[in-house]
């Protein structure tokens, strides 16, 4: 396993994350034992950094993954989670209010059973409350010792970089990291979100590393979800984000890609996603404990950067403006410097 520092901070992590949305999912997710060893195996596979959030099978994944984290040091793991998500039918238990953060927060460390919690996220923005209310919030708990870390994840990047200089002005901790949707089919965050987080040391954590098991090449030679897969039991959501052609002629490239490196296809599309040092980890999601022993490969596995750009090259991302102007002029005009300035994401 290699390791990465979680943004600018000091923080090591694996550059594996374990997702535990499945744990206590009765549909498409795992039971208390399953669970149990999926984290034995992600553990002894090097693995230190473990995501929950309090609305995951509504405060079940905390509850298990407190069962389970009686058998394991507390303080060799990291272990994340995230509020914002309504939690109870009063107005006031959602979003990012300092009530609402405070009551989640305290919420998520009596489930999870632990004294603090290492990196505490913001799971989507909230447009209604002043971002230096949410910021605060976490910045008292951090300094009353409940919550070692602040991330976000969901935002824009403008609200991340907003966010991190109103921190700054203020002396509040920082957004450390930010976790958003990537994958080599959704690569929409390389617009604005990469370049934000990249300038203000912000980690970025990668949700549906897999594009939820897509990239595993499992779902070759169909054109819609199959009953009773992740797939088809999310359907309404997962249609929309991944079922189309140039999304499934991607996937045959990956599986011709990891046949040719005798790799599996999951590992390759996993080890994708560390060629890029403005990432610091993947979450891997599991139903099984196999799963989780496959996909720790890539916690090793360095993809050659030639099959990385052919599989990048495959769809095309259109940037759109303003970097189509940027290209045409500002980088020509601005490129006289001795060096581009170093990049400020810690790299591992
Ligand atoms: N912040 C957010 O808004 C957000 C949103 C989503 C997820 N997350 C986090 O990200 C984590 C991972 O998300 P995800 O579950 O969508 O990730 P993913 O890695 O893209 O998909 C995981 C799913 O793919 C299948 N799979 C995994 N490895 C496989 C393999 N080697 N071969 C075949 N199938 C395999 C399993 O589902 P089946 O066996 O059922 O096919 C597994 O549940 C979550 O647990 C959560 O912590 C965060």
């Amino acid at each position: 396993m290699k390791y990465r520092y979680l943004g600018r901070s000091g923080l090591l992590v694996s550059r594996l994350c374990l997702g535990t949305m499945t744990f206590g999912n009765k549909d498409w997710g795992c039971d208390l034992e399953g669970s149990r060893a999926i984290v034995k195996a992600f553990v002894e596979g090097g693995g230190n950094f473990i995501d929950t959030a309090d609305a995951y099978s509504a405060g079940e994944s905390e509850r298990i993954l407190a069962e389970i984290l009686k058998d394991y040091r507390r303080d060799e793991l990291v272990i994340a989670t995230k509020g914002f998500f309504p939690q109870a039918d009063a107005v006031t238990a959602r979003g990012l209010s300092r009530k609402h953060i405070v009551e989640a927060a305290e919420a998520s460390l009596k489930r999870l059973g632990t004294d603090y919690i290492d990196l505490y996220q913001f799971h989507g923005p909230d447009p209604f409350t002043p971002v230096e209310e949410s910021l605060r919030a976490v910045d008292d708990l951090i300094r009353a010792g409940k919550v070692r870390y602040l991330g976000c994840s969901n935002w824009y990047g403008w609200q991340i970089a907003r966010a991190n200089g109103i921190a700054a002005l203020k002396g509040y901790e920082p957004f450390v990291s930010a976790q958003h949707l990537y994958n080599l089919v959704r690569r929409d965050i390389e617009r604005d979100v990469l370049p934000a987080c990249a300038a203000e040391g912000v980690g970025m954590i990668c949700w549906s590393p897999l594009a939820a098991g897509m990239l595993s090449g499992k779902y070759r030679g169909q054109n819609r979800p199959a009953e009773g897969t992740r797939h088809g039991h999310q359907a309404s959501i997962v249609e929309n984000r991944y079922w189309f052609d140039e999304a499934l002629k991607l996937v045959d490239a990956v599986v011709a890609a990891a046949d040719k490196l005798g790799k599996t296809p999951s590992q390759v599309a996993l080890s994708w996603l560390f060629g890029d040092n403005r990432v610091t980890a993947a979450i891997i999601g599991a139903r099984r404990v196999e799963q989780v022993a496959e996909n720790l490969e890539a916690g090793e596995f360095d993809l050659p950067a030639e099959i990385r750009d052919e599989l990048t090259a495959l769809m095309p991302l259109k940037l759109g403006y303003p970097q189509e102007w940027t290209a045409l002029n500002g980088t020509p005009s601005l490129d006289k410097g001795e060096a581009h300035p170093p990049h400020t994401v810690r790299m591992p």
